[in-house]
């Protein structure tokens, strides 16, 4: 059908504008307004009338967010203004003196404070962004701050760079200057892609920002979910400015940009350092990493009266969060084995101060792993750790390669009970054979089967279990019914009175559940979930361990892994001999009657509990709502029926509310059970 040429245009311009809109709500704000099939919709159809009308695609059209033509090389750009470092601070000292001679050189007395801004100080790439007349014109990197690269092609696939401003009093020319990062999920996803492909891992997300914005082939930058967040002004003419620089990042907000959600204003230097402890606690929380905080003196006026030294303003400084990567040596290599017998190789390194706590031990996962890093014994490598807790060797320092390097030799038979290793074919894990026999699984099981969540044991703790299998007391878990006080009471730093204790809580966890049974015998993947569904559905033990396969698939959450892990471990005669020497010595649980089950009045629906819980515990107030029949999700998202929200609640209360979602607190939460 021909279409009307007008008509189109006025469509198309519409699209655009929507389209920009959506995206913003979606990359800037992370508070996406329509389905994404919505937004694939309406893009289909402006790349529909592209194709048709190639003379009308724009630069600021969503489709040219996925990259064009590769370049040859990058051109220079000179920057009309420099792009300037920051002085560092690494103590409170040195911020302190920062202070002081800002008040010297403005004449202010001891106590009159300076209002100061303080930002995370994002650890990317910086990039300066051209807008004439409200269309982003020309992507810049820093260089040496006075000539850097053209990267426009590269900034233009970034969904958090509007390529077009909106909103009131843009100026006639705005260069933007930010930084260009990558979130720590997108940095796992693309290694993961990079080490799939045989290609060589990042070392860290600035390094992988870095990397992906050098790119001559702007398809490649437009496959890595980089971020932007603005945090200055270089050029800026024919508009108002703004009289302080948390009003400039505001009205640069209002224009489309990303500012960072932790920007605040403090008065003095003493508030800008209660500012840096509470972001180093929250730091590991963050998505993307930080490597400190900047501080800015807020008043724009007195910024240009303090002006700048050689490299960097005089009104703003960065005070460094300890590091999170460090060298150090690789001194050996212990394979440790764990519940389900993987081996799992670990670094024992020189200690090394990474991240804020000291580092001596390092996962290096497995045998492949190994082999990707080509790391020996002997070697300096470097440390990592970001964000989670368990540090990583992140790279061979090969220039420093001793001549006695040793190559880590992945053991043929385990190092604890030295039953072969054996790894299944396209499995990256290699398992010790062993089962139950390896003191080291069986610990683990043990440790497990005793754990709050499992047979709730109290008193025994991960300590006592490893005393009680190295002094041969206990091989399995139906070894813990047979001991007595007297047994254990001659143990090491285990007096009477803790023996009886102990010998009551082993007493008192005969009495369990069907579900807490199930999860407690540490059946590869079924987890306490899995547990709860399998009791539910199969309502007893015979019947789960009588299931044939199809019988088991039928369960939500169960799939062919599952089921084949739930078979192969009733099948084992040494598993079944425990669950009977268990039951002998008492262990019981009332069998659930799964014919009642269609009554249970919050089927189908998924609740989430968030922030602090005071009348009930949280376990218990989860144990409630899945006997009821609901299933207890850890994240909302639009499939949440309902959240429960305590004191404290955060992020998850705020997109319940955003997503519509009705919230309860504790009080209404208990009335609600009590009517149903
Ligand atoms: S302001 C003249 N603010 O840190 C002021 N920089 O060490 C220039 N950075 O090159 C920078 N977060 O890439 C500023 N909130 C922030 C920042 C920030 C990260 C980077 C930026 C700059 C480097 C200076």
């Amino acid at each position: 059908m021909a279409e009307n040429p007008e008509q189109v245009l006025s469509e198309y311009e519409q699209l655009k504008d929507e389209l920009n809109q959506h995206n913003h709500r979606y990359y800037v704000q992370d508070d996406p307004s329509v389905p994404d099939s919505e937004y694939d919709r309406l893009m289909r159809r402006l790349q529909e009338i592209e194709q048709q009308f190639p003379e009308l695609v724009s630069d600021d059209s969503p489709s040219q967010r996925v990259g064009g033509e590769a370049l040859q090389s990058f051109t220079q750009v000179t920057h009309a203004v420099a792009m300037l470092s920051l002085e560092n601070a690494f103590n409170e000292e040195e911020l302190e003196a920062f202070d002081k001679r800002i008040k010297d050189r403005l004449n202010l007395k001891d106590d009159q404070q300076i209002e100061y801004a303080c930002e995370p100080k994002l650890d990317g790439v910086a990039v300066s962004l051209l807008y004439k007349d409200g269309l982003l014109v020309r992507g810049a990197t820093r260089g040496d701050g006075k000539v850097g690269e053209d990267i426009t092609a590269n900034v233009r696939t970034i969904n958090s760079i509007p390529l077009k401003l909106s909103g009131q009093g843009i100026p006639k020319l705005l260069e933007v200057r930010g930084e260009i990062y990558l979130p720590r999920a997108g940095f796992d996803k693309i290694n993961a892609s990079a080490i799939a492909a045989g290609d060589k891992a990042f070392v860290n997300p600035r390094n992988a920002a870095a990397g992906s914005l050098r790119q001559l082939d702007s398809k490649i930058t437009a496959s890595r979910p980089l971020e932007m967040c603005a945090y200055s002004v270089g050029q800026f003419k024919g508009g108002t400015t703004p009289d302080s620089h948390l009003n400039m990042l505001a009205a640069l907000g209002e224009w489309g940009f990303k500012i960072n959600r932790y920007v605040e204003p403090v008065e003095g230097v003493k508030a800008c350092e209660s500012y840096y402890d509470r972001m180093q606690e929250r730091r590991d929380q963050l998505p993307y990493d930080i490597d400190g905080i900047v501080y800015k003196v807020n008043d724009l006026k007195l910024q240009q009266r303090l002006g700048f030294v050689a490299k960097a303003p005089r009104w703003a400084i960065a005070r460094k969060f300890p590091a999170q990567e460090e060298m150090t040596v690789l001194q050996d290599v212990e394979f440790q084995v764990g519940r389900t017998g993987a081996i799992t190789p670990v670094a024992k390194l020189k200690p090394v101060f990474v991240g804020g706590v000291t580092v001596s031990n390092a996962t290096l996962h497995n045998g492949d792993e190994i082999q990707r890093l080509g790391v020996r014994i002997g070697d300096t490598v470097i440390i990592r750790r970001a964000g989670d807790v368990i540090p990583q060797v992140a790279k061979v320092v090969l220039e420093k390669r001793p001549a006695d390097a040793r190559p880590i030799v992945f053991p043929e038979s385990c190092p604890v009970c030295q039953s072969p290793v054996r790894r299944v074919e396209g499995e990256a894990v290699a398992r010790c054979s062993g089962g139950l026999f390896c003191a080291a699984q069986s610990k683990q099981a043990i440790k497990h089967f005793a754990s709050r969540k499992a047979m709730d044991i109290d008193g025994l703790g991960d300590k006592l279990v490893d005393l009680l299998v190295d002094e041969g007391l206990i091989y399995s878990v139906a070894d813990l019914y047979e001991l007595g006080v007297d047994k254990i009471a001659g143990l090491e730093r285990m007096g009477d009175k803790s023996a009886k204790n102990l010998i009551e809580s082993i007493e008192n966890s005969k009495q369990t559940s069907l579900a807490k049974f199930l999860f407690s015998l540490g059946i590869r993947e079924v987890g306490e979930a899995t547990a709860q569904t399998l009791a539910k559905n199969f309502g007893s033990l015979e019947s789960i361990t009588g299931a044939d396969q199809d019988a088991l698939l039928e369960v939500d959450d169960v799939g062919p892994v599952v089921a084949y892990y739930i078979r192969d471990f009733f099948r084992n005669p040494d598993n079944l001999s425990i669950i009977s020497a268990l039951r002998e010595f008492g262990v019981c649980w009332d069998d659930i009657d799964i014919t009642a089950q269609d009554s249970q009045p919050l089927k189908g629906q998924t609740w989430v509990l968030t922030g602090a819980m005071e009348i009930m515990s949280r376990a218990e107030a989860k144990d409630k709502l899945q006997d009821l029949g609901a299933k207890v999700a850890g994240s909302v998202s639009a499939k949440t029926t309902q959240v429960v929200a305590g004191p404290g609640a955060g992020s998850k209360l705020n997109k319940a509310q955003t997503l519509d979602i009705p919230v309860l607190d504790e009080q209404q939460f208990v009335r609600f059970l009590a009517d149903l």
